[in-house]
């Protein structure tokens, strides 16, 4: 097993953390007497022990990373200092800490364990709950390359991991964070498309939802540029290039690098606080 020395606790596992959970499992990193998994609600952690058997589940945040090698902070950021307050003196200075929390530098979580703790900070998105995230990864300065491989390792389970320095996070929120609404407004008003031209609206939304699927899945397949396969299905004087002069002539390009730089703008506002 990968992770097969690694006692992890997940700390408000909803969404991110859940899948997390699930994609460790699944791909059998480690076993699930080796997760311990903490929500506020006693209700909620029920159907999570019934998804998961054997892993360990509570809401008492102080158990769950006593003796943990691994602790994944997964709540909502704005309750990250309460939970540390909770947990700082349970928590050893060999323990490495993973953040999935949007906008929290590393160095203030160090800060605020009030420990020269080895912390990675992580952003995943929401493709990961079906095993296609894509996650950037950036190292605290307590941080060993151990470290940061032993997190590449955890994501890749749910995923597609890529290392970055801590300052590009913003940048990476602005693209891969947020990036899955774009895909589905795109999508969206693919399948839109395709009604105005007729075809049934599950028959479109399937057909659009394939293509940008299938399409990705090229680029990451064949490692070819971008133009390259798109000038490889234009035509001269056909279909595509009809809708390449359209799109261009509402410059698509230019809409989605303002969209993301602003994206990248807010996140930065965002983690000031
Ligand atoms: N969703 C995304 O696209 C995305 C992408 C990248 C990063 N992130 C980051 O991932 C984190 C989690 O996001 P999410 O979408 O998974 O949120 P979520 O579904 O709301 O999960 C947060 C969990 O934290 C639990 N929680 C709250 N207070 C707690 C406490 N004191 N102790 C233990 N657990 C507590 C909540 O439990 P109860 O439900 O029982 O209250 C909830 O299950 C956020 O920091 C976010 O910035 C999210």
């Amino acid at each position: 097993m990968v992770l097969s020395n690694q006692t992890i606790a997940v700390l408000g596992a909803g969404n991110i953390g859940r899948a997390l959970i699930g994609g460790l499992i699944k791909g059998d990193y480690l076993a699930p007497e080796q997760i311990r998994a903490t929500r506020r609600h006693a209700a909620t952690l029920k159907s999570l022990e019934a998804d998961f058997p054997g892993i360990l589940v509570g809401t008492d945040n102080i158990a769950a990373v006593r003796d943990a090698s691994l602790i994944v902070l997964a709540t909502k950021p704005q309750v990250i200092s309460t939970v540390i307050d909770e947990i700082r003196d349970a928590v050893s200075d060999d323990t490495l800490i993973v953040s999935v929390l949007a906008g929290i530098t590393t160095d203030s979580l160090q800060e605020a364990f009030g420990q020269e703790l080895p912390v990675v900070r992580t952003m995943p998105n929401t493709p990961m709950l079906v095993d296609e995230g894509a996650t950037a990864i950036a190292r605290g300065k307590f941080a060993t390359p151990h470290h940061l491989h032993v997190v590449k390792r955890m994501f890749e389970a749910v995923g597609k991991v890529e290392e970055v320095p801590e300052y590009l996070m913003d940048a990476v929120t602005g693209l891969s964070g947020s990036g899955p609404a774009y895909v589905y407004m795109f999508i969206e008003a693919m399948t839109d498309a395709g009604v105005k031209q007729g075809l049934p609206r599950h028959t479109a939304a399937r057909l659009a939802a394939q293509t940008v699927y299938g399409a990705a899945k090229l680029v990451l397949d064949t490692g070819k540029h971008p133009a390259i396969l798109k000038d490889e299905v234009t035509t001269p004087g056909g279909t595509t290039i009809s809708a390449i002069a359209e799109l261009e002539s509402h410059g698509l390009r230019i809409m989605l690098i303002n969209a993301v730089a602003t994206a990248t703008e807010r996140s930065k506002e965002l983690s000031k606080g």
